[in-house]
């Protein structure tokens, strides 16, 4: 099976369905949760059921480059599951833009969220998977902690992607093994470096 390019602008420019609406909401569970640059209407913290954060998506862009890709967040399915997360309650005008930043194999997805008060509503949701050409996969958390030390792009290094998203998630009250684990063994390999 041939690889979708990780270039996603084409397909999600196709595949709005909130077009119709002045609102839709945004999930963010990764670097969205503390840098939104765009104009946001409203910003609630919301959950995904069924789904958990891994860092199995390549950045060619960003946190990396095409030589050397750092490694960021996707999301995979998990039965049972709940993944802690900020929606935002942006226009059409914001998505083209998003494209742009997350084009590098991300699609967009309509998720189910749950707001804090128990009130639902339908969302958008960036997830790369393993058919994208970016795609890295699983490997173990010192293994992946390792290649974070490593890797640095426009953006900055994939180190400082890490350690944000663990304090943006203990500021939002939000557990996740995986992530923190990620960050204990990045913290143990550079206990100096601290950037905080
Ligand atoms: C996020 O922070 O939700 C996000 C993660 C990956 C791609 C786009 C957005």
């Amino acid at each position: 099976m041939r690889a979708m390019s990780h270039d996603t602008r084409e397909i999600n420019r196709s595949s709005d369905p909130f077009a119709d609406t002045t609102r839709r909401w945004l999930f963010g569970y990764g670097s969205l949760i503390w840098k939104a640059d765009f104009a946001y209407a409203a910003r609630r913290p919301a959950r995904l059921h069924g789904w958990e954060r891994r860092f199995w998506q390549g950045s060619h862009d960003h946190r990396g480059t095409p030589q050397a890709p750092g490694r960021v967040l996707t999301l995979v399915e998990a039965p049972g599951a709940r993944c802690l997360g900020m929606a935002y309650s942006i226009g059409a005008d914001v998505l083209e833009a998003l494209d742009l930043r997350e084009k590098n194999g991300y699609l967009r997805v309509i998720a189910s969220l749950e707001f804090d008060d128990g009130e639902r509503a339908q969302g958008l949701v960036y997830i790369a998977t393993a058919d994208n050409a970016a795609w890295l996969g699983p490997a173990a958390d010192e293994v992946i902690a390792r290649h974070v030390a490593g890797a640095a792009g426009p953006s900055g290094s994939n180190r400082d992607y890490v350690l944000h998203l663990a304090d943006a998630l203990r500021g939002l009250g939000a557990e996740d093994a995986h992530v923190f684990a990620v960050e204990r063994r990045l913290r143990a390999l550079q206990p100096e470096a601290t950037t905080q």
